[in-house]
């Protein structure tokens, strides 16, 4: 199947069947999220794997009683950093400059840069940017679960602050941002399975400038 193939499959799964994906299939889809683009590399996010069936239904009446909390194999939750410290900023840069093995002064002053302004702005603002980047992230968990035939149902329908105190995030610095079950979809009782996918045309999408 061609990638567009696997997207037009997927949807947003109402009912999992219970059944557990193997684990490389998990470390697929966590692997695209890693590999994800986020603004400056700061990858602002951690990616919480709740396995636990008690943990599960400690999340799924704070989550809209949604039954693929439960029903799916593993509940992939997306926390940002609750703002842009220094230590976080100038942990990425050190990063790179381990992992390339050399120090740029045009990367230094971009570094400079971020220091200067990120960690004196509203932690909520930061908040905020840090989520979109956890949106990337998830976004491509979403793409890699229909590449490897993994269902998912992206989930905003949850109270973010029971989830933080369930998780004990807010003690990281985390705040949960959005969450994605994924597992196998229970096909004679989800009631969206066999509808239509629906989407504005490209044209209504799309607006191209000659
Ligand atoms: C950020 C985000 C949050 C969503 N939250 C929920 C949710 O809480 N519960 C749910 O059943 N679907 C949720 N959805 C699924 C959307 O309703 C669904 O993706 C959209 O209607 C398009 O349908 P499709 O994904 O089946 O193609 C969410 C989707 C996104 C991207």
């Amino acid at each position: 199947m061609e990638l567009l193939d696997k997207l037009k499959w997927r949807y947003a799964t109402k009912a999992m069947n219970g059944k557990v994906v193997p684990q490389e299939k998990v470390d697929a889809i966590i692997e695209a999220a890693r590999l994800a683009p986020t603004s400056s590399g700061l990858q602002p996010f951690e990616i919480y794997v709740v396995k636990s069936q008690e943990v599960k239904e400690k999340i799924k009446p704070i989550a809209w009683n949604q039954s693929v909390i439960t029903d799916c194999s593993h509940l992939l939750v997306f926390a940002a950093w609750d703002t842009y410290t220094p230590e976080r900023i100038n942990y990425m840069f050190d990063l790179t400059n381990e992992i390339r093995g050399f120090k740029n002064q045009g990367w230094e002053d971009y570094r400079k840069m971020l220091l200067d302004s990120y960690p004196q702005r509203d932690a909520e603002e930061n908040f905020n940017h840090a989520a979109k980047q956890a949106y990337i992230a998830f976004s491509q968990a979403i793409t890699a679960a229909a590449f490897e035939g993994v269902d998912a149902t992206p989930i905003e329908g949850f109270d973010p602050n029971a989830l933080d105190e369930i998780l004990g995030l807010r003690e990281k610095g985390l705040r949960s941002a959005v969450i994605l079950p994924i597992g196998y979809r229970a096909e004679t009782e989800d009631w969206l399975v066999n509808l239509v996918k629906v989407r504005k045309s490209t044209e209504d999408l799309v607006t191209v400038i000659e």
